[in-house]
């Protein structure tokens, strides 16, 4: 099941997350795509929003490659591949134990080297100006 929703404002982007934020569990994969400057942190911050953490703590984790931020409904574990040529998800730690951790969200998620079961793909594309187009993929149905 695919949407593709349009956004006119960093706003609009933070509360399209915000509101898919609240469908989240525990283990919750969001894999997120899109050119740099498209707008794939301001929707991290949404979904912090969403999960009841505060949108200002969430910064772009280049040089840290994950960020964890606590308090909220959910923990958000946060992962920017950008500096990576070809993830493993091994070597960074995304495995079972971080996926019970909280939910995931991936920047640059299309560096990983295998495919992730069950995740939600977002692809934020920039269609000029403040125009961005989100298209929200949910895994099929089992
Ligand atoms: N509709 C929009 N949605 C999201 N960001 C937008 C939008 N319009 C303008 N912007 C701006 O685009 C930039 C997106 O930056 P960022 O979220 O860091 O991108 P990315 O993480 O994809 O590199 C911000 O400066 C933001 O204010
Ligand atoms: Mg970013």
């Amino acid at each position: 099941m695919s949407s593709a929703i349009p956004s006119n404002s960093e706003q609009e982007t933070r509360e399209i997350a915000s509101a898919l934020a609240r469908d989240l569990a525990m283990g919750s994969v969001l894999l997120l795509s899109g050119d740099l400057g498209a707008g794939k942190t301001a929707f991290v911050r949404g979904l912090a929003a969403g999960l009841g953490i505060n949108p200002d703590d969430v910064t772009s984790p280049t040089f840290t490659l994950v960020h964890e931020y606590r308090g909220g409904r959910l923990p958000l574990i946060h992962v920017d591949l950008y500096r990576l040529d070809r993830a493993d998800l091994d070597e960074i730690g995304l495995d079972q134990d971080l996926a019970a951790a909280g939910v995931i969200a991936i920047e640059w998620s299309e560096r990983l080297s295998r495919s992730i079961p069950g995740a939600i793909a977002v692809t934020v594309a920039d269609r000029g100006g403040d125009i961005r187009e989100i298209t929200i993929t949910q895994p099929a149905a089992l």
